[in-house]
């Protein structure tokens, strides 16, 4: 006689069901950012993937600039960001992980190739050096970054996912911070939010000053 299901196994089985989702997420975002590497390791690859890449972001041009220097300080530069935290940060649009109206939605009707692509195009651009209009305040964030650099570099330069911080324009840098520390929804589960906690109000104001100004 068929047995019927009991409700611990369908449970047990709809559970492992959706780790082995997760699991087939995380690697096929692992597959894509090794993708990433060996274009980046090949010269002419490279060269194929940014034409490519080139191709697609008239989308984008619109808010990001068509060299990645955004067309408002509260959009975020993509120019020189790192191409690993560019893709991984529009794949958590994707998700779901991260939220904004326009980006979720973009970011669901490109290929993953079209998202390696565009991440190694903006990635090679060059971001414009924009000064702080307060540089009292650039000095006392200086001061305030030393206890970013272990994930930002001394520099601001980032790294594979970390974002490079150099240059970003200081009204997105407020933005993102203040999202942060209010453990807004829109990026939920951040590694930030623990570290933008203990920023006051002043020590946001500082170190968007100081990171604007910042393009070594
Ligand atoms: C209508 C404006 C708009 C368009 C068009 C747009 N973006 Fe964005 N993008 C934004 C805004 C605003 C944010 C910041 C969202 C937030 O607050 O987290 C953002 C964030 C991003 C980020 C994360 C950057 C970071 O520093 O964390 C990436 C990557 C990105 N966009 C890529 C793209 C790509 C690729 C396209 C084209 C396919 C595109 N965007 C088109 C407005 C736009
Ligand atoms: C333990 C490592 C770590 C430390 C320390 C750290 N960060 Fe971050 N930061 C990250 C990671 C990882 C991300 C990307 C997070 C994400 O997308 O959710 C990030 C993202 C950011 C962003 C958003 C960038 C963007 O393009 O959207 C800002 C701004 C930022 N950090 C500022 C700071 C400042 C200022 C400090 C020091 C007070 C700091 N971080 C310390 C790891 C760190």
């Amino acid at each position: 006689m068929h047995k019927p299901v009991s409700l611990r196994t369908l449970c047990l089985s709809i559970l492992l069901m959706s780790s082995c989702l997760q699991y087939a997420q995380a690697s096929d975002i692992q597959d894509a950012i090794q993708r990433l590497q060996r274009l980046q390791s090949d010269p002419e690859l490279t060269q194929q993937a940014y034409a490519k890449g080139e191709e697609r972001v008239t989308l984008c041009s619109y808010c990001h600039g068509k060299d990645g220097n955004s067309t408002r300080d509260d959009i975020p530069n993509l120019a020189e960001q790192n191409p690993q935290y560019l893709f991984t940060a529009f794949e958590k649009f994707a998700t779901g992980e991260r939220s904004d109206y326009v980006m979720s939605k973009l970011a669901k009707i490109l290929t993953e190739e079209e998202r390696v692509n565009i991440a190694l195009y903006f990635g090679m651009q060059k971001v414009t050096k924009k000064e702080s209009e307060r540089p009292d305040l650039a000095e006392q964030g200086k001061i305030r970054f030393l206890q970013c650099t272990a994930c930002h570099g001394n520099e601001g330069m980032g790294g594979f996912d970390k974002p490079r911080l150099a240059g970003q324009r200081a009204a997105y840098i407020r933005h993102a911070l203040n999202l942060f520390r209010s453990k807004d929804p829109r990026r939920a589960g951040s590694e930030m939010i623990p570290i933008a906690t203990t920023l006051s109000d002043a020590d946001i104001e500082a170190l968007s000053h100081y990171l604007q100004g910042l393009n070594p």
